[in-house]
Order: C-alpha cells, then sequence, then structure tokens
C-alpha cells in the first residue's frame, strides 16, 4: 500500500516540442495534470503525494521559462484552492521558497493557510527545492538552534528538515524516462522503491499511475533486512 507517493514529473519540454508547442505550453499541461494524478490518487487510497515542481537547478533555465512556471504556479495554488477545501486537500510546499517571486509566494501562503486543517490529502508541491539544499539547511537550522552538543540520532536530525511530520515516500515515480534522482528528496527517498516510465508528464494519467501502484504491489521490501514487510 502507498501512503506517500512522490514523482518526478519531468517530460514537459519532449511533449510539447513534439506537438510543435513552446516548452511552456508543456508546463502547462503539466501543471493542469497534476489535478487529474491528485484525484487519481486519493481514489488510489494514497494520503500524501509530493511532486517535483522547480528546483534549485531550474533558476538557470531561460528567464522566460522560469517565468512562465512561476505563473503557473501562482495559477496553480489560486484556481484549485476552492476544490482543495471541497475535497479536504492539505496544500504543503517544501524548498527554498523564499526565493518566488512574490505573486506566486503570495498566492500559495493564502491556500497553504486556508487549506491547513484539511485532513484528507496532502498535496506537497516542492518548490525551489533541492536534496542537498534541504540537508545543507536542516544542519544550519540545527546548529542554530540545538543546544546541546551531543551526538545528533537520525531521528532528531529529522525533525530539521523540510517536512518532518510527513512519513517517508513508499514509492517514487519518474515520467518521462531518465534514470536519475535529480536532487530530489535525498534523504526521504532512503527506502522508495523506484518506477521509471517512458510516458511523458502531461501524458501520465489514471491508467499510468494504476499500472505504476501494481507494479509496486509486486515488490518485495525488506528494508534492508530478510522478513517481508509489506
Ligand atoms: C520537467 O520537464 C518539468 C519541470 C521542470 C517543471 C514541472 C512543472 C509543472 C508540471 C507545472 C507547474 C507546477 C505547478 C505546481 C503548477 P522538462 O521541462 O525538463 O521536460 P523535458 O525533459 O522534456 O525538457
Amino acid at each position: 500500500m502507498v501512503n506517500h507517493l512522490a514523482i518526478i514529473m519531468d517530460g514537459n519540454g519532449r511533449w510539447a516540442e513534439k506537438r510543435g508547442l513552446g516548452r511552456s505550453e508543456g508546463h502547462r499541461a503539466g501543471a493542469k495534470q497534476i489535478s487529474t494524478v491528485v484525484d487519481a490518487a486519493r481514489k488510489a487510497g494514497i494520503k500524501y503525494l509530493t511532486v517535483y515542481a522547480f528546483s534549485t537547478e531550474n533558476w538557470k533555465r531561460p528567464i522566460a521559462e522560469v517565468t512562465a512556471l512561476m505563473e503557473l504556479i501562482r495559477e496553480f495554488s489560486e484556481s484549485k484552492l476552492e476544490d482543495m477545501m471541497k475535497n479536504n486537500i492539505r496544500l504543503r510546499t517544501i524548498g527554498r521558497t523564499d526565493d518566488l517571486p512574490l505573486p506566486a509566494r503570495k498566492s500559495l501562503l493564502k491556500s497553504i493557510e486556508a487549506t491547513a486543517g484539511n485532513t484528507g490529502f496532502t498535496l506537497n508541491i516542492a518548490l525551489s527545492y533541492g536534496g542537498r539544499a534541504e540537508l545543507v539547511d536542516a544542519v544550519n537550522k540545527l546548529l542554530k538552534e540545538r543546544k546541546s552538543s551531543a551526538a545528533v540520532t537520525e531521528e532528531e536530525f529529522r525533525q530539521y528538515l523540510y517536512a518532518p511530520d510527513i512519513p517517508d515516500p513508499d514509492l517514487m515515480i519518474r515520467t518521462g524516462g531518465e534514470m536519475r534522482i535529480s536532487n530530489f528528496l535525498l534523504w526521504e527517498l532512503s527506502y522508495a522503491e523506484l518506477y521509471v516510465t517512458d510516458t511523458l508528464w502531461p501524458d501520465f494519467d489514471e491508467a499510468a499511475l494504476n499500472k505504476a501502484l501494481e507494479s509496486f504491489a509486486g515488490r518485495d521490501r525488506r528494508f534492508g533486512g530478510l522478513n517481508k514487510k509489506k
């Protein structure tokens, strides 16, 4: 059973290129697909979905593409608020979100605050997120806040990550075919099952998700031990 699903939503650019459209049109189609997959994930009994929407490295993309992505993020958090309230969905973000332009930040904050009491499902969007940045931010937070100099345990270190209360992902899906983690959830993915599909993100629908979940159901998760835990 997948409790927390993480997704690297890759392939928007290629999807657009295949149709003779600009890359930003691919991102627009990709943003729409998030809602489709949220609905499918809720139907499948998943409780947490973390999507990689913008990495610390994505700031290096052409300014027009970055601007289009930021506008899509602003639009998404604003236009989906009503739907999230209706469906008991909580919106959260992880990453260096202070780096986002003000309109995107404001609209995200509004939806994050409005949905804070929702308990049915959590949509967690990774924005200006990097796995290494998260670990470095955790260390710096720890150095600032921790009084004791006693050895740190894994459990204690975890408390300094961006979302310590969200359980680790059980499954990580990457669309677009690349066999890479790309600086995503480096700590949290330690024991996740990985699933890579050639399907491009804007084409990743309910049937594609269910296929990934079937593959997960057939895996033997041992967490480093010999006993079967499912
Ligand atoms: C990778 O495709 C995708 C991204 C860098 C951005 C993902 C963003 C969205 C799905 C939409 C905006 C998000 C929200 C939350 C509304 P790529 O451009 O690297 O594709 P390519 O590998 O085919 O070039």
